[in-house]
């Protein structure tokens, strides 16, 4: 009966998937103001800026809270807290790599941002953006509260009410709290470092009082190719604040393609053909300019236009045979070892990747900052996308179902219009049991009735069974590529397993090996046999890919674990690993191990034979 009653809500919570989330997209071409830069601080692992003395939740106009002004109202006010230029945290940016003080923290730190700021015009209106802040946000202006976030990985905004924000002196504080619980997504262990803080930047953002908040456009689904012709394109306009305009203008300047569809709501349908077009792959990533206008707003984003699609058992990219020659990327910088999130980093991480002469990155385990799928855009990379619905998160709690619904809407919302984004990856590594299929064929449907356009798949788990390995994880059903993590040779025997390895598929599907990986510290060598050895993770992946080399021909590819070396709580080996996981191809100061070589040479050779 509880099952019963769980299916139920979970199926409820898919249908108000939905509804889109209240996020602006296309950023980067609206009018905003930028609040990076140094933020002043206050560390608070108590919460007494939050909670009085008794642990009652301060009211809003508590003289006390951390929200409210640190001025003293004159010299004999007595208070307890006070920000200065002494302690400066930039944002964006994780704390614990600002400060060695940080580097293990798990709490409470309130951020506060002085500001003054005239808008362009007075009729506009303006939001608080946030491109994520791990893990928790309560957002505060001028002692007001504008809003709470939860999720470490997606952006958010607040609508700032004209009474609120003033032309001089704003006093914003957000406080931030990077604590693990076992009720959120993800949950309380994870094989990642918990890097908290705004690591991601902050803006405002003006609009006009009817704008237009987001737009999705796309090739209609099992469009015909043949001709590159009239290729039909699909999607929808979401409008705020009104309906000002009668129709929304849709341009494609490089293609002369301008076309009118009339408002009849707050989403408005587009569709039209498209004439010879240049499709994007990553052999050409070609992206066209899109205008979208109405009589008060105009936003302009760079949109490629492929299709994709599984039909029986293959991957078809723009109607050709997909092999993905892929790598796993957490979102952490080699040398400056701290939360990537800017262009730059973007630019430095799928340069690797391509160096790896990768065609796909596998973006671990949570959605990375936009300049990722933005950049990978530009530069030709197929990109799985994932929220961090990881190992054991409670899957018995609606409430935690609605946590990763919500990081899902966001992940989807924010980055629906990148060609370079093939898959949503609902999970990694779940137990498999009745409850938490359920959970996940339900994210499964949330995602597919957010985006009907791409596929949807996870990391599911291997059935190891004496001389066979099973693919027949029950989510298998649900999902288009039947994705799974094996380490044959590094947690199962050592590498010459994969000699004699069977595998076994329940699903006529494409398949895809969404982790392999060894362990080694960079510089440490011995024979194969030595385990930590760079000799060793360089047979690793000889005896992988010559069992690669096997596989069937529903094989769709790989995304190995690791590109670089990263930070772990988990990884206590004091010589081989002194807190890193050290799977990466790269290590944690850029440089490569021998086993780099090894892929990039299965990859080459894949890429130099047809459906590359
Ligand atoms: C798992 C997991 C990764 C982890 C890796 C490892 O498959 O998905 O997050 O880091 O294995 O053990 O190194």
């Amino acid at each position: 009966m509880r099952k019963l009653f769980l299916f139920a809500i979970c199926t409820l919570f898919t249908h108000m998937a939905m509804s889109q989330t209240n996020l602006i997209t296309g950023i980067a071409a609206r009018k905003t103001t930028s609040l990076n830069g140094a933020w002043q601080y206050i560390v608070d692992p108590y919460g007494t800026g939050f909670y009085d003395y008794r642990y009652q939740e301060r009211k809003e106009n508590d003289r006390e809270a951390y929200w409210n002004t640190d001025e003293p109202v004159n010299k004999t006010e007595r208070k307890e807290h006070k920000f200065t230029d002494k302690y400066i945290l930039q944002v964006p940016g994780d704390w614990n790599s600002q400060a060695e003080k940080f580097l293990y923290y798990e709490g409470i730190v309130w951020y506060k941002k002085s500001f003054d700021f005239t808008r362009t015009s007075a009729a506009n209106k303006v939001y608080l953006y946030f491109g994520a802040v791990n893990y928790e946000a309560d957002v505060y202006l001028n002692g007001k509260k504008l809003g709470k976030h939860k999720g470490g990985f997606t952006p958010f905004n607040f609508e700032v009410p004209d009474s609120v924000l003033k032309a001089t002196g704003n006093y914003l504080v957000v406080k931030v709290d990077n604590t693990r619980h076992k009720d959120e997504v993800p949950t309380v262990n994870t094989d990642w470092w918990n890097y908290g803080g705004i690591t991601r930047d902050v803006q405002l953002i003006e609009v006009p009082q009817a704008f237009i908040q987001d737009y999705s456009l796309h090739i209609k689904k099992g469009a015909s190719l043949k001709t590159s012709k009239n290729i039909p394109v699909e999607g929808w306009v979401q409008l705020n604040g009104g309906q000002s305009s009668k129709e929304v203008i849709v341009e494609v300047p490089e293609l002369k393609i301008k076309k009118a569809f009339p408002v009849t709501g707050d989403k408005v349908a587009i569709q039209f053909n498209l004439p010879a077009v240049q499709l994007w792959s990553p052999q050409t990533p070609r992206l066209y300019t899109v205008v979208i206008s109405t009589n008060t707003d105009r936003i302009e984003d760079k949109i490629g236009f492929r299709t994709i699609e599984v039909v029986g058992k293959q991957i078809l990219l723009n109607g050709n045979p997909l092999f993905m020659r892929g790598i796993c990327i957490h979102e952490e910088i080699p040398r400056q070892i701290r939360r990537a999130y800017n262009k730059q980093d973007a630019l430095q991480l799928l340069g690797l990747a391509k160096e790896l002469s990768c065609n796909m990155v596998r973006l671990a385990h949570y959605p990375h900052n936009e300049n990722m799928a933005r950049t990978a855009d530009s530069l030709g990379i197929l990109v799985w996308s994932e929220i961090p619905v990881y190992w054991t998160i409670d899957f018995n709690s609606t409430e935690v179902f609605e946590k990763a619904r919500t990081q899902l809407a966001e992940m989807i919302t924010r980055d629906h219009n990148r060609a370079s984004i093939i898959i949503w990856s609902v999970g990694n590594e779940t137990p498999v049991k009745p409850v938490r299929t359920n959970f996940m064929r339900n994210l499964i449907s949330a995602a597919r009735s957010l985006d009907s356009s791409r596929l949807v798949s996870a990391a599911l788990e291997v059935n190891y069974q004496p001389g066979v390995n099973k693919i027949d994880d029950p989510l298998g059903e649900y999902v288009d590529i039947v994705s799974f993590n094996e380490y044959l040779g590094w947690y199962a025997g050592l590498p010459d397993r994969c000699r004699t390895a069977k595998w076994e598929f329940a699903y006529n599907k494409p398949f895809f090996i969404s982790e392999t990986g060894a362990e080694t510290l960079y510089g440490f060598h011995g024979d194969s046999l030595t385990r930590w050895s760079e000799e060793y993770q360089e047979w690793f992946y000889r005896e992988q890919v010559a069992m690669l080399k096997r596989m069937p021909d529903n094989f769709a590819g790989l995304s190995p674990w690791i590109l670089c070396d990263f930070r772990s709580p988990r990884r206590n080996n004091q010589t081989f690993q002194e807190g890193w996981n050290n799977k990466g191809l790269i290590d944690q100061q850029g440089r490569k191990k021998k086993a780099f070589a090894v892929l990039k040479a299965y990859y080459d050779e894949k890429s130099s034979t047809p459906n590359p």
